[in-house]
């Protein structure tokens, strides 16, 4: 990763979009990764526009990497005004394309993403690294932290 690269994964990853759980979603998705324990779950609401049902908003939070949360930024607002069927066909790599390209050893971080927006969208359908988790009302109330685990929350930010 260049330094453009590195920068914009750490400007996407201080100041997240579309970060936090949303009311009223029609879909969510939770999964995580045993590799590097890593969870992010993904919410999810549609509209009607022009006669099709399209992505109007989507959220997320995780346990993630600096990567994860940079990902799952761009990919939120890539997916706006995607059908469902669009937003499935996009790969991680796709969804973390305005990041640049993304070093080997953080191709699975876009993976995250993409398992959880399948996870959400077609959950019978996809096929994550691990299964997916069951959805409790936030990602918080299924850590159950044990020993010195410090979880650090992000600021909830607004819609934009
Ligand atoms: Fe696990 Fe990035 S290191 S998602």
């Amino acid at each position: 990763m260049n330094d453009d690269q590195t920068k914009a994964v750490e400007n996407a990853a201080k100041n997240p979009k579309n970060l936090g759980e949303m009311e009223g979603a029609d879909a969510v998705g939770t999964v995580g990764r045993s590799d590097c324990g890593d969870m992010l779950r993904m919410w999810v609401k549609f509209k009607e526009e022009n006669g099709r049902k399209v992505i109007d908003r989507a959220t997320f939070q995780t346990f993630g990497c600096q990567t994860a949360i940079a990902v799952a930024s761009v990919a939120t607002e890539m997916i706006r005004g995607k059908t469902a069927g669009e937003a499935l066909a996009m790969s991680g790599e796709q969804l973390s394309s305005p990041l640049g390209p993304l070093p080997p050893m953080k191709i699975h971080c876009a993976q995250l993403v993409e398992d959880a927006l399948k996870s959400a969208l077609d959950p019978a359908a996809s096929k994550p690294a691990v299964p997916a988790i069951p959805s409790g009302p936030t990602l918080a109330d299924q850590i159950t932290p044990t020993g010195k685990v410090k979880i650090n929350l992000l600021k909830k930010t607004s819609e934009s």
